[in-house]
């Protein structure tokens, strides 16, 4: 569900604020029915008319991309710096992320115009597993990893239970790799948990996303999804999968 000037919004009708104005005025139904206050929300399923035009809904489209480091999660920077939409270009959708992946961090991300599919897999109660590769500082014991994969605190809550291997070390260099797969979407997450286990994270890849992954694609590359594998994500949200013991 969507508030209904974002709808007519988002539809290039007019500025959110100007389709506030216009549902204030009594030009806006949904469903044959006559809306002049704020707040209502409307989903896919009904039909909006302002002044008496229908409005064209959207294309939705589902698009993955391998996002390169040094590329900022969102629609616009203030600092100039690129951002995920500058791969888009020849979409004429008005695509955004589906949560982010910190400027430093690469790997894969999901993009699309779909509200509702968003909010879904962004939703804390139904969130979808992530796999992450790490180059950290040291070598770890295995009794730190073991801390990271029954849950750690960090600022004063502990991370949900998590898969977590180590793919290889490097003794002269003091750095290892490590696997952790988490389902949860806290902010600098992996970053802060080896951070708690006295090892930072000095490169950062997400490698999968639920059933995703990056094959294929080189960094800066993306693709749209299938009818399928969007089907599949909205019902992995939804159904979603156990945490791990
Ligand atoms: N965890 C992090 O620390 N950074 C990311 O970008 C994603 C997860």
């Amino acid at each position: 569900m969507e508030r209904l000037q974002k709808v007519i919004a988002n539809a290039g009708v007019a500025s959110r604020r100007k389709a506030e104005q216009m549902i204030q005025d009594g030009k806006v139904k949904v469903n044959g029915k006559l809306v002049t206050e704020l707040g209502v929300k409307v989903s896919d399923s009904d039909r909006v008319e302002v002044e008496g035009v229908e409005l064209t809904k959207e294309v939705k489209r589902y698009f993955l991309l391998y996002k390169p480091r040094g590329v900022v999660s969102a629609v616009t920077d203030d600092k100039g710096r690129s951002v995920v939409t500058d791969y888009f270009d020849d979409i004429p959708e008005r695509l955004y992320p589906v949560g982010r992946l910190d400027y430093d961090t690469s790997g894969l991300l999901l993009m699309t115009n779909d509200g509702e599919f968003a909010n879904l897999l962004m939703h804390p109660k139904y969130n979808v597993e992530k796999r992450y590769v790490a180059r950290i500082k040291g070598i770890p014991e295995k009794e730190k990893l073991q801390q990271l994969a029954r849950g750690i605190m960090i600022e004063g809550k502990k991370t949900a239970k998590a898969k977590v291997r180590q793919l290889s070390f490097d003794k002269a260099k003091q750095k290892a790799i490590v696997e952790i797969t988490i389902h949860e979407g806290r902010n600098r997450q992996v970053r802060k948990m080896f951070e708690a286990i006295g090892h930072p994270v000095q490169k950062l890849t997400r490698e999968a996303y639920g059933f995703l992954d990056l094959r294929h694609l080189n960094a800066g590359e993306s693709r749209e999804l299938s009818h399928h594998e969007v089907r599949q994500l909205k019902s992995l949200a939804k159904f979603g999968q156990k945490p791990h013991s």
